[in-house]
């Protein structure tokens, strides 16, 4: 019979295996478990784009335009020296609303828009929103996205 070596304190090679084996997995699941409560107090940060832009000068935009701005999904109404943001996001499903004569007609489900953002027609819940315009200090429109204001909202310049 041919038993394994042994040191002169009584630990045998598979004994040091097995210890080191242990160590090591305890180290791997302690180092694991520090690593989750760590992440664990790490916020989850979403980043998105701002809600405020730059929609460029007054004068770029002619009296009684309405001027859809792609990137934004916005169309920014003038009329006379007033100015006026709406939401070009239909509410039913998020689809774009395009201009059609008078008001807004989404393409996707066929809701119907008027002028002022109510809904005429279609499974829309409710208006089109629209959104602050200011005057930033370098004149330029500056439009809020994140603040939604009455139709009957201007900004006078
Ligand atoms: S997304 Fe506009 S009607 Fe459905």
């Amino acid at each position: 019979m041919n038993l394994p070596p042994s040191d002169p304190n009584g630990v045998t090679r598979r004994g040091f295996f097995q210890l080191t084996l242990g160590w090591v997995a305890g180290s791997f699941a302690a180092t694991a478990t520090v690593a989750a409560a760590v992440r664990f107090l790490v916020p989850n940060v979403l980043f998105e784009p701002g809600q405020r832009f730059k929609a460029g000068k007054p004068d770029d935009y002619p009296d009684g335009s309405i001027t859809f701005l792609e990137d934004e999904r916005v169309y920014l109404v003038r009329k006379g020296n007033t100015f006026r943001c709406l939401s070009a996001v239909c509410t039913h499903l998020g689809c774009t609303v395009n201009r059609a004569g008078k008001g807004y007609h989404c393409p996707c489900h066929g809701s119907v828009f008027n002028d002022e953002g109510g809904v005429e027609s279609g499974p829309a819940p409710r208006a089109l929103t629209w959104y602050l315009v200011a005057l930033s200090k370098d004149n330029r429109l500056l439009v809020d996205k994140g603040q939604n204001v009455s139709a009957d909202k201007y900004l006078v310049i």
